[in-house]
């Protein structure tokens, strides 16, 4: 099935809250991303021009296409956002119900949405009819293992008009446990009428083309996998000079954005890619004492002119 935005490849980003800021998106299109997506930002603060909302907004044309992902409860709230958005010109507006932090949810926004799906129908149409780009959403397989409605779901968002869905494979309350299940992706696939995005679990660059087959999806999504390792959007192995340009290139980019706090916020990203690295606890620590950049390209380049 046709996808409504040109793809530059069927493996995309997934929005991960905390982790794809803009460095982290360029970093992910430089290697192939097909496509990435803002972390999930709230509507209220939208449209209540929160400093920390909007501070999330930054977005680059490096990294296009790009989906901005929202979330609420509120079909009004809803709109407006999605209005002020497009001054950010993003390719689409993804609405997210599939968040299962209990601060979301219990609010009835993130997966809280799949409880309710005239709710639901009600937000999607309200968003679809406001802006004249796609919208999709993201849902899970339903709220709890009991009460997996996913069609349902499903027919209420195409009937919204949106213009595809990305199913990870779980329910709510598994939260990140068990496996995420291709079959019922699959199974959604056969009954869409609009293009579906399977997410889930996707370890590999193989991997992803396994399940795009598999599955029938249009285009896959990667979450966990991505993290420390871009190069799984292109399906090669770096070598460790070039695993120490991209952590530079990063590192660039974040300081870049943030100042010297992006030093600090780039901690988790270099967790990630030091997995592997002999020696990472040690180096981890070496590298979290650092308080200039100069300091860590230090550190690396007597690192890996070692390895070389
Ligand atoms: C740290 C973290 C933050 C996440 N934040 C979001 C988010 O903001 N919006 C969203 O729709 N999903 C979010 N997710 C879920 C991922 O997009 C994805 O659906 C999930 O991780 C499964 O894919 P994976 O197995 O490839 O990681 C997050 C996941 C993680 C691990």
């Amino acid at each position: 099935m046709d996808f409504p935005i040109p793809l530059h490849s069927p493996i995309l980003l997934a929005p991960m809250a905390g982790y794809t800021d803009s460095p982290f998106r360029r970093i992910a299109r430089l290697f192939g991303a097909g496509m990435v997506f803002t972390e999930l930002l709230s509507a209220d603060g939208i449209v209540r021009q929160n400093k920390k909302t909007l501070d999330l907004l930054t977005i680059t044309p490096h990294e296009r296409p790009i989906g901005i992902q929202i979330f609420g409860n509120d079909p009004i709230i809803m709109q407006e956002a999605a209005c002020r958005l497009l001054s950010h010109n993003p390719d689409c507006i993804d609405i997210n119900c599939g968040c299962c932090a209990p601060k979301v949810c219990n609010s009835g926004k993130g997966a809280g949405l799949l409880k309710d799906v005239e709710l639901l129908h009600r937000i999607a149409s309200a968003v679809v009819r406001s802006v004249s780009i796609p919208v999709s959403a993201k849902i899970r397989l339903g709220f709890t293992t009991g009460t997996q409605n996913y069609m349902e779901v499903v027919d209420a968002l195409q009937q919204a008009g949106v213009a595809f869905i990305t199913v990870h494979g779980r329910t709510r309350d598994q939260y990140y446990s068990g496996k995420a299940d291709w079959d019922k992706i699959a199974a959604i696939v056969q009954r869409a009428k609009v293009p579906i995005v399977g997410n889930g679990d996707i370890a590999s660059y193989m991997d992803a083309l396994n399940k795009l087959q598999t599955s029938g999806c249009s285009a896959v999504m990667i979450g966990r996998a991505a993290l420390g390792n871009p190069w799984i959007f292109s399906g090669t192995t770096p070598t460790i000079k070039e695993k120490q340009t991209i952590i530079k290139l990063h590192y660039t980019h974040m300081h870049e954005q943030y100042g010297p706090y992006g030093i600090i916020l780039m901690r988790k990203h270099i967790v990630h890619y030091l997995k592997g690295f002999t020696g990472a606890s040690k180096l981890r620590q070496e590298i979290i004492k650092c308080e200039t950049i100069e300091e860590i390209f230090g550190i690396l380049d007597i690192l890996c002119d070692k390895k070389a």
